[in-house]
């Protein structure tokens, strides 16, 4: 094992920071840091554009003016669309800090899209009582935050570690000191086994796992790493049964699905049915639409339904990245009704993490999308994960500049810390017992076709409806591919470790949810019961539900 540096190269002084993955969260969280001072790296297993956030479509949501919105509003929408589960005080941060994360990020040289008044164009998506989702190039917005946030990054970063594949987190001593990593393919001289990079903090910023799934409209890099991680190391994690699906995502056999952002509806584009039929209130909350679809489409036998934009203004001059798609592929939204399934979008839980981004791993932070801080509950509002990112990204990094080492009993962390849980025992063990870089048992696989059969395994067994047939034979399905699983040796190995290992952790959890509620809906129990309104938490290998309810 050698050690890596600023740099990418070995032994070249220590960071005091590593940031791993380069989303919104990632790269503001290194940029506020290298701008305070500190020696930042920032690694990431493709290029610093290759992340989750340049597909966002719809915007930021965020109150930055206007007499008929204000953040008690925006607050009140979050948690109505988290049903139950967000906490308060997290999204009382999100919706406070949101405004001047987002005009900070204008600074950095962000471009929204005015209105005719000079005024931020403001759109209106589902569950929001007022059009408050500000916008870049129409629905390209997680591509101009990526481009104004990656070009300040190689500005200020002291190391950018591309092509590195982050395989474990390094504990010693009950604290974090960086990763293992393998370093691509020639880059160090430091041949082909796992290198260390350490850091005084580490930050993690993997995104979420959408490619547990078969219909995603994550990208290929989306496969959970940092969540898998957490959980191998014995980081608690919550939430993770509740995987939002995104109702109107093309349906096409285009990888990663596109996406029909949700602004469509917010224009006034209608959901219709097999027979024509409108059959929900488009912009109801994801979770209430994806579930209306899933029944509706169960009930005529048909694999989509159809959203009808024919009737929207302008729509080539509003949505240029989104009519540009369609007319790749021969739609015209002017007079065809677009073809659409759910897809699996967001992973509304993750690493948990009080209101700083600490988790419950001293040196060890976490912000975005592989975070769990709260602000999303049991499904997350839309064009709120931009702005968690931001938030949460300058929350930690004020943090870890004002010298904060540890987590403190705030946010969710709340009740883990502080409160009692009642233990339902351990995860089942899949690459846990064999951490990647060790080697997984069994006969070397095809790992494309196996990480393409867990996620059909996924998709039938616990997508928008799940029940517990269905969640059980999933299981079967990863546990076999976990035995089958090649040893970790490069991306493709690690990648499918992952996922198997999230995947064992979705699959129980969601298992002991015993209700419908947000984006997790069981067949076998439709009704929301009050008596879960508590959080289910993996640590250290075992599942708990925690004692305190989450506060209305
Ligand atoms: C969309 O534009 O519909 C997606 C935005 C989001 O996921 O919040």
């Amino acid at each position: 094992m050698t050690s890596a540096g600023a740099g990418g190269g070995p032994r070249q002084g220590g960071l005091d920071v590593l940031v791993v993955g380069s989303g919104v969260a990632g790269l503001s969280s290194a940029l506020r840091l290298a701008t305070g001072g500190l020696r930042v790296g920032v690694l990431t297993k493709g290029e610093l554009v290759q992340s989750a956030t340049r597909w966002a479509q719809g915007g930021v949501a965020a109150v930055l003016g206007g007499d008929e919105d204000s953040t008690d509003l925006h607050l009140a929408d979050t948690l109505a669309a988290g049903a139950g589960l967000c906490d308060v005080a997290a999204v009382r941060v999100l919706v406070d800090e949101g405004p001047l994360r987002v005009r900070e990020l204008i600074a950095q040289g962000a471009r929204f899209d005015m209105g005719p008044g000079g005024d931020f164009a403001r759109a209106r998506e589902g569950g929001h009582s007022a059009a408050r989702v500000v916008h870049a190039g129409g629905a390209a917005t997680g591509a101009e935050v990526e481009r104004a946030l990656v070009a300040a990054t190689h500005q200020t970063a002291a190391a950018v570690l591309e092509g590195w594949f982050a395989l474990d987190l390094l504990v010693e001593g009950g604290r974090c000191h960086g990763v293992r990593a393998l370093a691509p393919a020639g880059s160090t001289g430091e041949g082909a086994g796992p290198v260390e990079v350490r850091a005084t903090h580490t930050v993690l910023a993997t995104g979420g796992a959408g490619q547990l799934y078969a219909v995603t409209t994550n990208p290929p890099e989306s496969t959970g790493d940092g969540l898998a991680m957490a959980v191998r190391a014995g980081v608690p994690v919550a939430d993770v049964e509740f995987m939002q699906f995104h109702p109107t995502a093309l349906h096409h056999p285009a990888m990663p699905r596109p996406l029909l952002s949700e602004a469509l509806r917010g224009h006034g584009a209608i959901l219709r049915d097999a027979a024509g039929e409108r059959f929900v209130d488009e912009l109801a909350p994801r979770d209430v639409v994806s579930r209306a679809m899933a029944s509706r489409m169960r009930e005529q036998g048909v694999d989509h339904l159809w959203l009808d934009a024919t009737g929207l203004e302008a729509f080539g001059a509003r949505f240029p990245t989104i009519a540009a798609e369609l007319e790749a592929i021969g739609l015209d939204p002017a007079s065809d009704w677009l073809p659409i399934a759910p897809a699996a979008h967001y992973l509304s839980g993750g690493v948990m993490t009080d209101l700083q981004g600490a988790t419950a791993l001293p040196g060890l932070w976490a912000a975005g999308e592989v975070a769990c801080s709260g602000v999303h509950g049991a499904n997350r509002l839309a064009s709120n994960s931009l702005l968690e990112g931001m938030v949460f990204g300058a929350r930690l990094s004020e943090a870890i500049l004002a010298g904060a080492d540890g987590p403190r009993p705030l946010g969710v962390l709340h009740a883990l810390l502080a409160g009692g849980s009642d233990d339902r025992g351990p995860t089942l063990p899949v690459s846990a017992a064999e951490p990647p870089g060790g080697g997984l048992a069994g006969a070397p696989a095809d790992t494309a076709k196996a990480r393409e059969d867990l996620q059909r395994a996924m998709t039938d067994g616990a997508g928008v409806v799940r029940d517990a047939g269905s969640l059980a034979s999933a299981a079967a399905a990863a546990a076999r591919l976990a035995t089958g699983a090649a040893p970790v040796v490069d991306r493709a190995t690690g990648e499918l470790a992952n996922l198997l290992d999230v995947s064992n952790v979705v699959l129980r959890v969601a298992g002991e949810r015993t209700e419908t509620r947000g984006a997790h809906a069981r067949s076998d129990y439709p009704a929301t019961d009050p008596a879960w309104r508590r959080r289910i938490v993996v640590s250290a290998g075992r599942v708990a539900v925690l004692d305190e309810p989450v506060a209305p």
